[in-house]
């Protein structure tokens, strides 16, 4: 595997509570990749246990990111879709970048340090090499764009580092093994076998903001129910939520600008702008002037029209979970055909030993 082509990684963590954010976000964005990429989707169960969860829920947690995935859209014979855990070579390669990222590297990152909270010293040590087995994640695939929430572009600057120092620290033998291939590092060239991966960010709702304050992200662990749609509610608690979520006293403005300092209104233009794929712009060219006793019913019908049928395909997938099961083992087999030579061509280049190729 010399050559690096152009591919999309990207994971989702099965932690329960699947909402309308990592819908919009991520999965929504992960379909429409689909036409233009080869993309691997992987449901990140080794970086779930870096807080702890339940097993008895961990499964079907696992289960239910896996049918979000089939139910949008995705095409888990065109593309590959498995879970984390099934292909070693993550575990394995994570290892190697654990030993090329620096402890100063990582503790610069914000995610551990908002998720270790005050009391670091009782944070896993997993959590605190979480971003180098997300490295692992993506350059056992060698992918070339990770589509990602603002919030994970510092893992993925952290990975262009470890990528970068692995191609430099083993540059002459990975020329000499005739791996990877030329590249600029600064104003150098090197042999370089990873690429330096690009995050894809963006479009009109990359942050799903709460229902309940516009300043705060929609997220699994807010203790009110209404601040989220999760993908499991009913057409009824989404007309609800909708309905109840807070919005300051003014109309709608008719320029994008109109919605400066009012995060509410903000983000509920822009829930509606991604899930009818349209930019803010053109919703307030429809509802400039409407006050939300106007705006909200509207969104409410396109909530019901674009989730319901995922949520009812997500239901009648997960009923049967011996097939998801299965569809996650045949996905994995594939991803550890180029996960396998990845891991050889690397065990090679760090100088380990192995059966001869
Ligand atoms: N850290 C990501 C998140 O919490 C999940 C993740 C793990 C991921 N490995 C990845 C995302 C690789 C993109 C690529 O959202």
């Amino acid at each position: 595997m010399s050559n690096i082509e152009e591919r999309v990684f990207s994971g989702i963590q099965p932690t329960g509570n699947l909402h309308l954010g990592n819908y919009l976000g991520a999965i929504k964005r992960f379909v429409s990749l689909q036409d233009d990429y080869n993309c691997i989707y992987c449901v990140v169960d080794l970086h779930a246990i870096t807080v702890w969860q339940e097993p008895s829920e961990l499964a079907n947690n696992i289960r239910e990111v896996t049918a979000a995935f089939i139910a949008s859209g995705i095409d888990p014979q065109k593309h590959i879709v498995f879970n984390q855990s099934q292909v070693a070579e993550h575990a394995e390669l994570a290892w190697i970048f654990n030993c090329v990222a620096r402890m100063g590297w990582l503790s610069r990152m914000t995610q551990f340090k908002e998720k270790a909270g005050k009391d670091r010293e009782k944070a896993s040590v997993g959590l605190f090499a979480y971003p180098a087995l997300m490295a692992a994640d993506i350059l056992t695939y060698r992918a070339t764009h990770v589509p990602v929430g603002e919030d994970q572009k510092q893992h993925l600057e952290l990975t262009r580092d470890i990528a970068q120092k692995f191609n430099n620290d083993f540059s002459d033998r990975i020329s000499s093994l005739g791996l990877g291939e030329p590249m600029m590092v600064g104003d150098e060239k090197v042999q370089g076998y990873f690429p330096l991966t690009e995050p894809l960010i963006g479009g009109p709702a990359a942050r799903v903001m709460s229902l309940r304050d516009g300043s705060k992200k929609m997220s699994k662990s807010d203790p009110s129910d209404l601040s989220r749609i999760v993908m499991t509610d009913d057409a009824d608690a989404i007309s609800k939520k909708i309905r109840k979520a807070k919005t300051d006293a003014d109309g709608l403005p008719s320029e994008v600008e109109g919605l400066k300092n009012r995060p509410e209104a903000d983000n509920l233009v822009g829930i509606y702008a991604a899930l009818n794929d349209m930019d803010k712009a053109s919703v307030l060219k429809e509802f400039g002037g409407a006050q939300f006793g106007t705006f909200k019913p509207a969104l409410a019908d396109l909530a019901v029209a674009k989730i319901d049928p995922i949520a009812s395909e997500m239901r009648r997938l997960q009923a049967d979970p011996a097939e998801i099961d299965s569809l996650l083992v045949k996905g994995a087999d594939r991803a550890r055909e180029i996960a396998n030579r990845t891991l050889a061509d690397v065990k090679e280049i760090v100088g380990f030993v192995g059966p001869r190729r």
